[in-house]
């Protein structure tokens, strides 16, 4: 039965559809609002408004819930590997065997970048953090492949670039690494999958090849499903305005690694480390850092704690912190910094400020102390983000092409001057 929302404006009613989703989300379309009244909505930050339909990723905030395509985060963090849940974002169902095989085939064969974009990395200053580099050479790959310029792809033609950007962002994101740490390039290594050839290609030296840890393997695979898509969050969203105005899919994901730099979204990974760590050569009391976090005054926040949509638990930052505890126990290391983003959880979570505005330990509050103990220097850790949502953000680009959605353009409440008229420089 087809419900409504009457919306009264200055003594005028409008009635507006009311949309149900699966799990029986509300919501009101507006699409007719401003023909039928003259206005629009008002929502900085879009905290209150959806932006599309999507089959995705379900979120619940209120209940902690996560799920790629109906399965959710928790039984795929535990049983199923990172290419199997990069072909289920993309694709909507998990892939058979010989359907996997053949994906995975298929980006094992494209994970060379052209020779041509080795002197990109002659140019960077040697510390150049690895999101500058990973972000250019994203968008630049489109020039080396200038058919996926082409805004009427075909379905083949996407797939293909689908298949580039999944084989070489890991090849583009450990020879940035190699380009911070001044260490020559490796190249990748067909006989590895797809997390222990980029941990090859961080951690190999010409004077020896890494060994793989199984513990290591496991952690990265888990870490990269764990950041995989998280539905319209403010990378996603990027990508899917770039890609609406049908920018070629290297630059729409491009964009996507820049808004995730920001250290209020994939940046606060790298965030949380420098605050623990500032917290631990400091050795002042917990209570005196989570007074700051509260004091309007100080800029200070508790990084990697909060979220736009979770009010709960984010369910991945549970996840994490048990593997964070298992990762540190099977390599034998002792860091400090676990035990102080424990106190400073405990603290914080019966703390009334924090708790009267929901605040939990989000995605990034541990993920960072399990990419220390991989030997991943802090400066790379965003790029880990990056490389575990690359296949989110693909489908969620894909959906918006395939659905046809129109190219982005929101409204806004002018507050600026009224007509005035130009007075030369004189009468100023
Ligand atoms: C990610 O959207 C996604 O899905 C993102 C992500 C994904 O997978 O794509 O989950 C990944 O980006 C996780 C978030 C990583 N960022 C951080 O950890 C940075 C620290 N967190 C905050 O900056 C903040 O919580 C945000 C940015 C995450 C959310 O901000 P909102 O939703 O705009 O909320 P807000 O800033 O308006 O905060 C509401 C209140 C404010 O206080 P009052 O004005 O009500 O008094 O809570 C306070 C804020 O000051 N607050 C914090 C705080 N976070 C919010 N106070 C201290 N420390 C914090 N971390």
């Amino acid at each position: 039965m087809e419900e409504f929302a009457e919306v009264k404006i200055s003594g005028k009613s409008y009635e507006l559809p009311v949309i149900t989703g699966t799990e029986d989300e509300k919501g009101i379309d507006i699409t007719k609002l401003r023909a039928l009244s003259g206005a629009i909505t008002l929502d900085s930050g879009f905290k209150n408004t959806g932006a599309t339909k999507s089959a995705v990723t379900y979120l619940d905030g209120e209940n902690g819930i996560l799920r790629y395509r109906g399965y959710s985060i928790e039984e795929l963090a535990e049983k199923a590997s990172f290419m199997e849940v990069s072909y289920l974002l993309i694709n909507g169902e998990l892939p058979t065997t010989a359907q996997l095989s053949e994906f995975e085939g298929e980006i094992t064969n494209h994970t060379l970048i052209h020779e041509d974009m080795k002197r990109f990395f002659e140019a960077y200053p040697s510390k150049a953090h690895p999101m500058g580099i990973v972000a250019s050479l994203l968008c630049s790959l489109s020039t080396f492949y200038p058919d996926s310029q082409n805004p009427n792809r075909t379905e083949e033609e996407i797939e293909l670039t689908i298949f580039r950007l999944l084989a070489k962002l890991p090849t583009i994101a450990a020879w940035a690494y190699k380009n911070f740490v001044g260490h020559p390039v490796v190249y990748p290594k067909n006989e590895l999958n797809y997390g222990d050839n980029f941990l090859n290609m961080m951690f190999s030296l010409p004077s020896e090849d890494y060994k793989i840890d199984p513990v290591v393997s496991d952690a990265l695979n888990k870490l990269l499903i764990l950041h995989a898509d998280h539905e319209q969050n403010c990378s996603a969203s990027t990508v899917r305005i770039v890609g609406s105005s049908h920018a070629n899919l290297y630059s729409s994901i491009s964009a996507g690694v820049i808004a995730l730099w920001g250290p209020l979204h994939g940046g606060a990974n790298q965030a949380v480390i420098e605050m623990l760590e500032s917290i631990h050569a400091d050795g002042s009391p917990l209570e005196d850092w989570i007074n700051k976090a509260k004091d309007k005054n100080d800029p200070f926040r508790l990084m990697g704690f909060g979220h736009r949509v979770y009010k709960n638990f984010d369910p991945r930052a549970k996840i994490i912190k048990k593997a964070a505890d298992d990762v540190l126990s099977k390599l034998g290391i002792n860091d400090p910094l676990i035990d102080i983003a424990k106190q400073l959880e405990e603290v914080a979570l019966n703390d009334e400020y924090f708790k009267a505005r929901n605040l939990y330990p989000n995605v990034d509050f541990y993920s960072g102390i399990i990419y220390k103990a991989l030997g991943i220097p802090t400066e790379m850790f965003t790029v880990m983000f990056a490389l575990g949502r690359l296949p989110g953000w693909i489908a969620q680009w894909k959906e918006m092409i395939e659905n046809k959605e129109p190219i982005g353009r929101p409204r806004q409440i002018y507050t600026g001057e009224n007509e005035r008229s130009f007075v030369t420089a004189e009468k100023r």
